[in-house]
């Protein structure tokens, strides 16, 4: 209302200009009147006998509309009038750093074209429109350090083309996250950091992948990942709810049942038990990014102590030792360490070698950290023991970081630290082919890969793995490898992650005490097992390039039956054992290619010729398995016949 009359008054005052400007026009004069300080004379030039606003500083138009307002860092000082929801083709609002207050008018939500809104940095008071769900192309928001208050409203979670980073850090706002934003794609970097939120941080979706940075600095808020759990009660809905145990036996994974999982897709069900668990597994090992100039040192040795339960921890730390080592592996990458400690961190995986994270160290920037586990760590024998377990990661990180191959996810620096180990790699953006074939996080819905693009994504796979088996002087192997392994980015293009880091971790744990848990799962068990050639199965097994050759066979078979490895969960076994008994039993093609590729019939040659290759890498006898240059070969020669 006042709006509308302020502009029903602008109208009135200046009858020569309503006939000549544009309605953008008037809608910026609006702005230019609710703006009463303008110490650097932006506006000055904004003249109402201008015929429209397009040469205004900060103006950008597309035929003859307002499509950006750019006014950033300018020291305005005044308030958002209404009016600017009359520039209805805008698709840019930039007034960030300067001193605006005041609410946000709700009238901008019907700025239905808006695809960047950025007023952090500004004085802004009040709550967040919830019709901002209305903005469906916004792709960019960021309401950072206002002064705006109230509940996160859930209708944010509706904007589906939200991308980078969605920032509502250093405001005012209280109540509890709404579970709602679970629903935010996972490539999207939340930072709610330095609010007033408090309550139990909801347990789905995607708020399961966020780091403990884009949480920290709400002293209300609990539960994983932070590092203070949900006491007793807590905001909770159903007290029959156990609290998440830092003692959790990790066997028992189903002891915490989550509310809002009955609505999930099975994956995604088991992606959250994992969490879980992995929740209160690491709830002890707290994320402290800032432990150098924290030192959180003592905090850690603490935590060691309550999981070892009685085993007495007898290391020795001298505190400000100089045993640090930061390393970049190319000279083009300048990073300081203090500034990758204090990027924003978020969670984008987790296993049993430690957690990933992607961490933002510039606008379109990001690096994946892989902070190693310290599970089996924390039971030195001294200085002596130190120096070796140095000497040995220097050694491992380095080979790793000799590894250059375009399928294969380049390190870029590494520290050691004794209560810290960090791999700096490359982000690759696009998730992995286990979620492109599977579904599950980050894409819940993903379309299917077409043929072509999984043709590809094998025969880089082979190259990288090929690259791996012959770069070293020594017979190298990764060990690991299986669709989870496996990154896409945005071209689809295939990297191989994870080489090295088994040797890494067998060669720079310190010893365990008999009796202590073991890092590295007993091989024949566990989800993974699917990947393990028959020969590898035994306890104690070495693994081999024969091994590396069957796990590909596998992510092969995987690639083109579009089922996952371990198999489908209904009595049909492993996946392996399934495609080959469908095979010996001559079962016709479409009854084993993904439903999805079958309408993509000019590919049936290529797709059984891929078949055969698969077929070949997992031969029970390891004697038997091509090596992986000539599975390069023969994948290239499918590529090649048409
Ligand atoms: C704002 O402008 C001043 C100079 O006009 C510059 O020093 C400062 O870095 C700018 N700040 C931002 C955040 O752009
Ligand atoms: C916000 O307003 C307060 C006074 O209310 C002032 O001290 C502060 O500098 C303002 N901040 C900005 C960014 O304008
Ligand atoms: C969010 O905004 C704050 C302040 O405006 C900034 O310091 C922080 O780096 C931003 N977060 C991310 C993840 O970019
Ligand atoms: C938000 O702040 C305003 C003052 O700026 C206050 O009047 C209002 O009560 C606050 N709302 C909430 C929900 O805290
Ligand atoms: C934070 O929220 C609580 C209620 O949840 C309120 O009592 C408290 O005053 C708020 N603190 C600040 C600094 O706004």
């Amino acid at each position: 209302m006042v709006g509308f009359s302020t502009f029903v008054t602008l109208l009135l005052f200046l009858p020569s200009l309503a006939a000549s400007l544009t309605t953008d026009g008037l809608a910026l004069l609006a702005l230019k009147s609710a703006i009463s300080v303008d110490p650097t004379g932006a506006l000055d030039a904004w003249l109402d006998s201008d015929p429209d606003p397009c040469g205004w500083l900060g103006v950008t138009c597309r035929g003859g509309r307002v499509t950006a307002l750019a006014l950033s860092n300018r020291s305005l000082e005044g308030y958002l009038p209404s009016e600017l929801s009359l520039l209805s083709s805008l698709q840019t609002l930039s007034l960030s750093h300067n001193h605006l207050s005041g609410p946000i008018p709700t009238t901008i939500t019907a700025l239905r074209s808006l695809v960047v809104l950025d007023l952090s940095n500004n004085n802004l008071s009040g709550p967040i429109p919830a019709e901002i769900g209305a903005l469906g192309s916004l792709s960019h928001l960021d309401l950072s350090s206002n002064l705006l208050n109230g509940s996160l409203p859930p209708e944010i979670a509706a904007l589906l083309q939200l991308s980078g980073v969605l920032n509502l850090s250093c405001n005012s706002f209280s109540g509890q996250i709404p579970p709602a934003f679970g629903t935010i794609p996972v490539a999207v970097s939340l930072d709610l950091r330095q609010n007033n939120l408090s309550g139990e941080i909801p347990q789905v979706g995607s708020l399961v992948n966020q780091g403990p940075t884009a949480f920290a600095g709400n002293p209300g808020l609990c539960g994983f990942p932070l590092k203070n759990p949900c006491s007793d009660g807590a905001n909770k809905q159903d007290p029959n709810i156990p609290l998440p145990n830092p003692n959790l036996n990790p066997s028992s994974p189903t002891s915490r049942p989550i509310e809002a999982e009955k609505r999930l897709r099975p994956a995604m069900t088991v992606t959250i038990l994992a969490g879980a668990v992995l929740a209160a597994i690491f709830s002890i090992l707290v994320l402290q990014w800032q432990f150098r100039r924290k030192r959180a040192a003592g905090e850690l040795k603490a935590s060691t102590k309550v999981k070892g339960g009685s085993t007495a921890v007898t290391e020795h730390r001298r505190e400000g030792q100089s045993e640090e080592i930061y390393v970049a592996v190319d000279g083009r990458f300048d990073l300081e360490l203090e500034e990758l400690l204090r990027a924003s961190a978020y969670v984008v995986g987790k296993s049993r070698s430690g957690i990933v994270y992607k961490v933002v160290v510039g606008p379109g920037s990001a690096l994946a950290v892989r902070r190693l586990s310290e599970a089996a760590d924390g039971e030195g024998d001294g200085d002596g023991d130190d120096w070796r377990l140095r000497r040995a990661f220097e050694s491992e990180a380095a080979a790793i970081g000799r590894v250059s191959h375009p399928n294969v996810v380049s390190l870029r620096a590494y520290y050691y630290a004794p209560d810290e180990k960090l791999l700096i790699y490359d982000y690759v953006p696009n998730g992995t082919l286990q979620a492109a074939l599977h579904g599950g996080q980050p894409n819940p819905t993903v379309p299917a890969l077409p043929w072509a693009a999984r043709l590809a994504i094998v025969q880089g796979v082979a190259r990288g793995l090929t690259y791996l088996h012959e770069c070293g002087p020594r017979k190298s192997v990764h060990g690991n490898i299986r669709s989870s392994k496996i990154l896409l980015d945005d071209e689809l293009r295939p990297y191989i992650s994870g080489f090295g880091i088994a040797r890494l971790l067998s060669g720079t744990q310190k010893f365990t005490h008999s009796g202590s848990k073991k890092l590295v799962a007993a091989p024949g068990r566990g989800p993974h097992a699917a990947y393990l050639a028959p020969e590898a199965r035994a306890p104690g097994a070495a693994a081999t390039q024969k091994g590396d050759v069957y796990a590909f066979g596998v992510v092969v078979m995987e690639v083109v039956t579009g089922r996952p490895a371990a198999g489908c969960g209904d009595g049909e076994g492993e996946l392996e054992g399934w495609v080959r008994r469908a095979f010996g039993e001559e079962r016709p093609l479409s009854e084993v290619v993904d439903p999805a590729l079958l309408h993509e019939v000019h590919a049936k040659k290529q797709v059984l010729a891929v078949f055969h290759v698969a077929l070949g890498c997992t031969e029970p006898d390891p004697e038997m398995r091509p090596r992986m240059r000539a599975v390069v070969e023969s994948l290239d020669r499918v590529g090649s016949a048409r």
